[in-house]
């Protein structure tokens, strides 16, 4: 049962309904900090208790803007805590989100959906009232369906357990706004019931004028892999152009300016450059053809493995550009390199483009010091054999070629004469297409970069 709920048809406001939220990643502790932050009464589980313990304390232990002050709030509030416990949320929510990691199976493309199922397995077992579970993780088809028949068997309350899916769309680094005023909700629901119980929870983002598209589970699960699917389409499409560019002395910045002012193209994930790396992208293709093989549809995204190969391909190139540009060895030779998060604004280093290219050029001999805002501590525990930098500066002494492989605001305003003095020599590639290269040139600097002359 719902406590404090006004019916959605009444059209008062709907706050202080009692919410779980089970995983507290990026996704799921942005989910619990914003769930709060709506009115509700939220609690955050979590098997670590370490980590429990950090979130309880008002501790973000990863980096995201925003999320700290959203978490503070929360906890000052009263209505946020964090438990290690599944009787406690069990018995002190009636709405349970499901936002624990689905990675990409070791030595297989397929989701490990280890995570989801024994979290479904922990719960359902606590669940003797009626209540709605509401999946967010990114799962591959036909999981929901599965998991409603498991959680109504396993749940003592039996048929008085719902089963919603309601995919996120978040994004690192925009992941508080993606979750306060997401561009739209997706609820696939079984029963009027859960939709009205969804709508109740996204009282105020629906008023504000938030798109509710309301329908299956199916369609739900996969909307989210689909999303991402096109996303990552999108990327190896210029950095496929990008390629031809390089061999015909084309630029490919200029060419997507020109197609992105096309409406029907926009210039939204239209940047060539190293590619795209990170906990969902990559992954996400990779489970959904491999999902698509078990479902015999796979010619349907056979498209998307030449997806993934071009991107691969964009971190072969910057490896073989850095080659040439270093006169053909790598060997003995000191690069910087600007970036070890798979974006900017983000300490997530999952599948970063960034340190695949660092650790590579390692292997072949150079010597690599590496310096990020904010992701050197995630960096130095996957890859403790780099050598680590305390500035942009600092990674820039005496080296032979700087690489820039992570667009941080701090690498973009860097003045090219704040390096007179501390470089071996004046070479920098741009695996971002973020600098300017006039400026660079003007100042003697040999400017590479990806898919431009
Ligand atoms: C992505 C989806 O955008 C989000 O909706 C989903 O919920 C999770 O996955 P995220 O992984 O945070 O979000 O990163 P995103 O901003 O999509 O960038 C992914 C990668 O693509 C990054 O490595 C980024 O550098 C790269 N990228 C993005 C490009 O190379 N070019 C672009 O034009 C845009």
């Amino acid at each position: 049962m719902i406590a404090n709920q006004q019916t959605a048809e009444s059209g008062e406001q709907l706050t202080n309904l009692r919410v779980s939220v089970i995983g507290t990643g990026y996704l799921g502790t942005t989910h619990a900090a914003g769930m709060a932050e709506l009115g509700h009464h939220v609690i955050g589980l979590d098997t670590d208790a370490g980590k429990v313990a950090q979130l309880s304390a008002g501790h973000v232990p990863f980096f995201e803007p925003g999320l700290q002050d959203l978490l503070g709030r929360g906890l000052a509030s009263g209505r946020l805590r964090f438990t290690t416990s599944y009787p406690d949320v069990a018995a002190n929510a009636d709405i349970h989100f499901l936002c624990v990691g689905t990675p990409q199976q070791a030595g297989s493309d397929s989701a490990d959906l280890r995570y989801v199922d024994a979290a479904m397995q922990s719960l359902a077992a606590e669940l003797t009232e009626p209540c709605l579970v509401v999946g967010k993780s990114t799962v591959p088809a036909g999981t929901a369906t599965r998991l409603a028949q498991a959680l109504r068997q396993r749940a003592p309350a039996g048929e008085g357990v719902d089963l919603a899916w309601n995919p996120e769309f978040l994004r690192e680094g925009y992941a508080v706004k993606d979750t306060l005023r997401p561009d739209r909700l997706v609820f696939g629901v079984d029963t009027d019931t859960a939709e009205k119980q969804l709508r109740a929870v996204y009282n105020d983002v629906i008023d504000g004028g938030c798109p509710v598209i309301v329908t299956d589970l199916a369609t739900a699960e996969l909307v989210k892999v689909a999303a991402n699917s096109f996303l990552a389409t999108k990327i190896s499409f210029i950095n496929a152009m990008a390629e031809i560019c390089e061999v015909t002395g084309a630029d490919v910045a200029t060419l997507a300016e020109a197609l992105g002012h096309d409406d029907r193209i926009g210039p939204r994930f239209l940047k060539a450059g190293l590619g795209f790396g990170g906990g969902c992208l990559p992954k996400d293709i990779r489970a959904f053809m491999a999902r698509a093989e078990e479902l015999g549809v796979v010619q349907a995204v056979s498209f998307l493995r030449e997806v993934d190969a071009i991107n691969l391909r964009r971190r072969a190139r910057m490896i073989d550009l850095s080659v040439e540009v270093l006169g053909g060895r790598v060997d003995g030779k000191r690069i910087g390199v600007w970036g070890a998060a798979f974006k900017p604004d983000s300490d997530d280093i999952r599948d970063s483009p960034a340190l695949d290219v660092a650790s590579a050029l390692q292997t072949r001999g150079a010597d690599v010091g590496v310096y990020d805002p904010e992701a050197l501590t995630n960096a130095r525990k996957k890859y403790p054999q780099l050598d680590y930098c305390s500035s942009a500066l600092d990674a820039a002494r005496d080296t032979d070629l700087i690489l820039h492989l992570t667009e941080w605001e701090e690498f973009r305003i860097i003045e090219p004469a704040t390096l007179d003095g501390i470089t071996r020599a004046k070479h920098i590639l741009d695996g971002r297409n973020a600098l300017n290269p006039d400026k660079w040139r003007a100042a003697g600097w040999t400017y590479r970069a990806l898919g431009r002359p």
